[in-house]
């Protein structure tokens, strides 16, 4: 499949204030893409802005919480007659994670907020550019999914939902879009040095703040990929258009483990995941699970 470039591109990026998303707003523009760099953080996207500019190139940055149906529609509306015929790359990256335990202690408030943005805000983004891109038969929807939309993890139960519901919708969409020129590509990082478990603040009746503290930490010293690298290899997906990537050695790891161990890789990854991550809630649960019981 012949490859494209950034020239005659608008690329959307969400949640472009911090992390994968800031790195792949500015590596979009210096592939010549013209960004609209989005984030609910509006101090981090200015940054954004005046790095770029320091880069030599122009921004246009937007605040935006896609958890919020109507705002996400507001703004497509916005951008939309603004396009102009340019190809569209929409990039849906915007995501949290919840520090709250394991599913029995997880509050379904926190729940529901992190399906919110992870999920509904990649439904709602992509619902609102899909009339665009379906009138050009044009354009690229990046999803970021994660590894742990490929296995599911202890204490990441809202998280793990959310990435394998991401993951489903992508594949739809890819089906649903064969014979056409409009192109998908789930994306399936593995642990990168981020602000992502850092942002994610302690929740529900197990997780204290020196716990979160102790899992940043093990997350800092075990995480194998740099947000550049990570957005370096998805521009160059959606320039190859590869529709699945999977980001890191640890990621690589974990798609072959789940792959050919569907049911026993829940084992083996728990070792490797009390490898990484000593686990900060074992003696917290043991004694809320006594006083459950
Ligand atoms: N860092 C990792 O190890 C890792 C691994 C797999 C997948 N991911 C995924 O990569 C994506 C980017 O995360 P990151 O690691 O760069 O984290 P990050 O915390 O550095 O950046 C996330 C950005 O999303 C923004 N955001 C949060 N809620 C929002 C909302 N409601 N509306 C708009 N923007 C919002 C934040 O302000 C922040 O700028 C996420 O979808 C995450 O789940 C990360």
């Amino acid at each position: 499949m012949a490859s494209i470039s950034f020239s005659n591109t608008v690329a959307v990026v969400t949640g472009a204030a911090s992390g994968i998303g800031r790195e792949l707003a500015l590596q979009a523009a210096a592939r010549g893409a013209v960004v609209v760099a989005t984030d609910i953080n509006y101090k981090g996207l200015v940054e954004l802005r005046e790095t770029a500019w320091q880069q030599g190139a122009a921004m246009v940055i937007h605040e935006l919480n896609v958890a919020d149906r109507e705002a996400v529609f507001q703004f497509a509306e916005a951008v939309i007659p603004r396009l102009m015929g340019h190809r569209l790359v929409l990039i849906n990256n915007a995501g949290i994670a919840l520090f709250s335990g394991k599913f029995h202690h997880t509050d379904l408030h926190d729940f529901e907020d992190l399906l919110q943005v992870n999920l509904w805000g990649t439904i709602y983004m992509t619902k609102a550019f899909y009339p665009y891109l379906q009138e050009q038969n044009e354009g690229h929807i990046v999803n970021i999914s994660s590894v742990f939309g490929l296995g599911g993890v202890a204490n990441q139960a809202a998280y793990c939902t959310s990435k394998f519901a991401v993951k489903g919708f992508t594949e739809t969409l890819r089906m649903e879009l064969l014979d056409t020129n409009i192109f998908t590509t789930v994306v399936h990082p593995g642990g990168t040095k981020t602000n992502i478990v850092r942002a994610a603040l302690p929740k529900g009746p197990v997780a204290t703040a020196a716990m979160h503290r102790k899992s940043v930490r093990n997350f800092e010293q075990t995480a194998k990929t740099t947000p550049g690298e990570a957005a370096r290899l998805i521009l160059n997906a959606v320039e190859k258009k590869k529709q699945r990537l999977v980001i890191g050695s640890d990621g690589k790891d974990i798609d072959l483990m789940t792959r050919l161990f569907p049911v026993s890789y829940t084992r083996m990854l728990k070792k490797q995941v009390e490898q990484a991550f000593a686990d900060p809630y074992k003696n917290r649960s043991k004694q809320m699970n006594r006083k459950d019981s």
